[in-house]
């Protein structure tokens, strides 16, 4: 039965799990592979498609590696955890926090977490934190709880976070029927999910199951791009901003704790960083939206500007096989997309107002 099922436990044999009565599961991963040739027409490359990770059951990619992390604070008897987050990590661990019983502690940077993110994490029951202070001092406190072990941390520092994550990387190489795509694209704020990506392809290699390796491809925001800078200085370490800034705030993050695993991934693989702006990422939520029918939050819509602009500077050969990854469902952030929005036609209850407009393009 386990060989037939869909999502992250399929690949239970890859997982390090150690009882399998403790998984914790909401049936995430499964998430849809979409050939984009809407998309394909309007950048003019060959062969794209999207990864939407916004099909998870907490709207976020989090929920593979929640799954597995919290299996593990299961067998490891855990009964509190906590986490820092820009919004998606701390609805997911709250999700499974509730579904194993577990107290859930979340430390979110306050004013700066979409309102879906929000209205998530308080209504699975966390308790939810709000400092006056980035993503980056919220990770700092609750790694200071977990150094008193007064919680399990659940960041994506924790290691089966990303084994979780690296299932992306497995059902890629599945859902292309075991073809390995030339580049995956990834938005990268933390830079845990690019690293665990790249891990699932290299176990795959490594037992047999692929030959080949795509290049990985992280994409950040303008204002807080330490990786690019430090990928564009061929370096293998970054230099933190103070102060990171922008729209995409699942990844305004300025030290990322996984930057050397990513540059490591991107290196090796011969793959490429690059950062775009707020601009370009609002343009591209949108065209994902209206050319494809694909709804997804700005920091996810990061990995199609960042298509674009690589293929602009002829960095991304436009015969590649690519696969984005889109991270986060477009209703985490309803304000941001209300904003990029025209407003709505208000009228009387008045039929022949409303042929008019028909008519009207
Ligand atoms: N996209 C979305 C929608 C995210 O929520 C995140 C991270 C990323 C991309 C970047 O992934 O950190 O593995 O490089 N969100 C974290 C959070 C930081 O707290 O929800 P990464």
């Amino acid at each position: 039965l386990r060989k037939r099922q869909i999502g992250v436990w399929r690949y239970l044999e890859y997982l390090p799990v150690k009882d399998e009565r403790k998984i914790v599961t909401l049936f995430e991963g499964g998430t849809p592979l979409y050939r984009c040739k809407n998309l394909e027409k309007e950048l003019g490359v060959k062969e794209l498609y999207v990864k939407n990770e916004g099909a998870n059951p907490t709207g976020s990619f989090k929920d593979r590696g929640m799954t597995v992390g919290v299996t593990r604070a299961n067998e490891l008897g855990v009964e509190v955890v906590g986490c820092a987050s820009t919004g998606n990590t701390s609805a997911s661990l709250a999700a499974y926090s509730a579904r194993s019983g577990k107290k859930c502690i979340v430390l979110l940077p306050e004013g700066k977490v979409a309102l879906g993110k929000l209205a998530q994490a308080m209504f699975y029951g966390a308790k939810v934190i709000q400092i006056n202070g980035n993503f980056d001092d919220a990770l700092e406190m609750v790694k200071q709880l977990a150094r008193e072990k007064l919680i399990y941390l659940l960041n994506s520092i924790n290691p089966f976070r990303l084994e979780g994550q690296k299932t992306i990387g497995f059902e890629i190489c599945d859902q292309l029927n075991w073809q390995v795509p030339d580049r995956v694209i990834v938005p990268v704020g933390n830079a845990g999910n690019i690293s665990a990506i790249w891990k699932g392809f290299r176990e795959f290699e490594a037992t047999g199951i692929i030959d080949e390796l795509p290049k990985m491809t992280g994409i950040q925001a303008e204002g807080a791009k330490p990786i690019v800078e430090a990928f564009k200085r061929k370096a293998k370490d970054i230099t933190p901003y103070k102060n990171p800034e922008t729209i995409a705030t699942a990844i305004r993050i300025g030290n990322p704790v996984n930057a050397p695993k990513a540059l490591e991934a991107i290196y090796s693989s011969g793959g490429y960083a690059e950062a775009v702006s707020d601009e370009e990422i609002v343009e591209a939520q949108k065209l994902l939206a209206r050319k494809e029918g694909i709804f997804v939050e700005p920091a996810s819509a990061s990995s199609i500007a960042g298509l674009k602009k690589l293929l602009d500077e002829g960095i991304v050969d436009r015969d590649e096989r690519i696969v984005c990854i889109t991270t986060g469902h477009g209703l985490k952030d309803p304000d941001a997309a209300i904003r990029a929005s025209e407003e709505p036609i208000k009228i009387e209850c008045d039929i022949d107002v409303l042929k008019k407009i028909l008519k009207e393009d």
